[in-house]
């Protein structure tokens, strides 16, 4: 027996569950082989330490997901344009300089299951090669010969190092703020998924109102990005950070932020304050990660993104590329949904 076109599409539909993060490679296929040709031969390039330090970061890629909207939402509009691809390059080189710089004030030594490049070759040459990739980043940019694009990329550059110090030195801020919570994480991550979104769309041709729409689309995307990383902070399971990481650094993200704005239970308020200057000990960040599931601070995050998500599909809803917009709807469930 042979398996009707009708048949297979109710199987997919209905019994085989095919991963989001693999339907929406599969649209992307043709883009994806000639970005990851460019950004092979662009990190291929140096001998010597940075070469080693490059090479490490080409073997071990990322799930390029910055790259992937960018490209995704310029398919709605035209094709993928040679400048689009240099930009999508440029993100995904700013993106992994802010995560080698990233590991370095977060003091992590695992970055992508392996030793991140501080741990490797230490802090000193972690601020270089970051710098190194943020230089590669700029030459990129003015391959596009896009001076437009050059803007974004330079203004997303500063937002990106302003959310990494805002979030330093938020720990002297004695109130429990979501407002700040939300000015840091949409500099330090939405800003990428934004430019991702605005620049896809540019290169492409799209309309102004359009442009402003899916600045719109990759801020909420971005944000996002980030509750669903800091929720990963309160279990184990997710992708083998230790519970607690971001308290020990001294950082209070969504899921607490609201029980401790929701809540007079002396003791978690006390245990709050200490996270803040850096002097919890092991057992109290245990006792406020187990409160602040016990109180809704997970549901509360979720809540969040769910809002988040449903604008972000509302975004799309009157896209004309049918193969572009379900990988677009799976890219914008996968954000929320994702396991690593
Ligand atoms: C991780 O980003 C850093 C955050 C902004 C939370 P990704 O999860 O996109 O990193 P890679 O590139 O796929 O490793
Ligand atoms: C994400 O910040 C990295 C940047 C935005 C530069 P985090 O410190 O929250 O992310 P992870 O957990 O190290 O990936
Ligand atoms: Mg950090
Ligand atoms: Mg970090």
């Amino acid at each position: 027996m042979t398996l009707t076109a009708d048949l297979l599409l109710n199987l997919r539909e209905n019994y085989i569950v095919v991963d989001k993060y693999t339907l929406i490679c599969e649209a992307l296929k043709v883009e994806l082989a000639q970005f990851g040709s460019l950004f092979d031969s662009t990190m291929n390039k140096s001998d010597g330490l940075l070469g080693r330090i490059c090479q490490g970061i080409a073997e071990r890629k990322g799930k390029l997901l910055r790259p992937m909207l960018l490209m995704l939402v310029a398919k709605e509009w035209s094709s993928v344009q040679p400048a689009a691809f240099r930009a999508a390059l440029t993100l995904e080189l700013l993106h992994n300089a802010s995560l080698v710089h990233d590991d370095i004030v977060d003091d992590s030594d695992m970055r992508r299951g392996r030793p991140s490049v501080r741990s490797i070759y230490g802090n000193k040459a972690a601020v270089l090669a970051g710098d190194y990739l943020l230089s590669t980043a700029l030459e990129s940019v003015a391959l596009s010969g896009n001076i437009e694009i050059v803007e974004i990329v330079s203004r997303l550059g500063k937002q990106l190092s302003e959310g990494e110090l805002l979030q330093l030195f938020n720990t002297q801020n004695t109130d429990f703020s979501e407002e700040r919570y939300y000015n840091i994480i949409r500099l330090k991550t939405a800003s990428l998924f934004s430019a991702a979104t605005r620049i896809g769309a540019m290169t492409a041709g799209a309309p102004a109102e359009d442009i402003v729409r899916m600045d719109r689309l990759g801020d909420l995307i971005g944000l996002c990005f980030q509750i669903r990383d800091d929720i990963f902070d309160y279990y184990t399971d997710d992708i083998g950070k230790p519970v607690g990481n971001d308290m020990r650094e001294g950082k209070l993200t969504l899921p607490v932020l609201y029980v401790l704005n929701n809540t007079n239970d002396e003791k978690v308020l006390g245990i709050a304050a200490k996270v803040k200057e850096g002097v919890a000990t092991a057992d109290e960040i245990a006792d406020i990660v187990h409160q602040t599931k016990q109180q809704g601070g997970i549901d509360y995050a979720k809540a969040q993104m769910e809002r988040m998500t449903m604008e972000a599909h509302s975004l799309i809803a009157d896209f004309k590329n049918a193969e572009v917009k379900e990988a677009l709807a799976n890219y914008i469930d996968f954000i929320s949904e994702r396991r690593s």
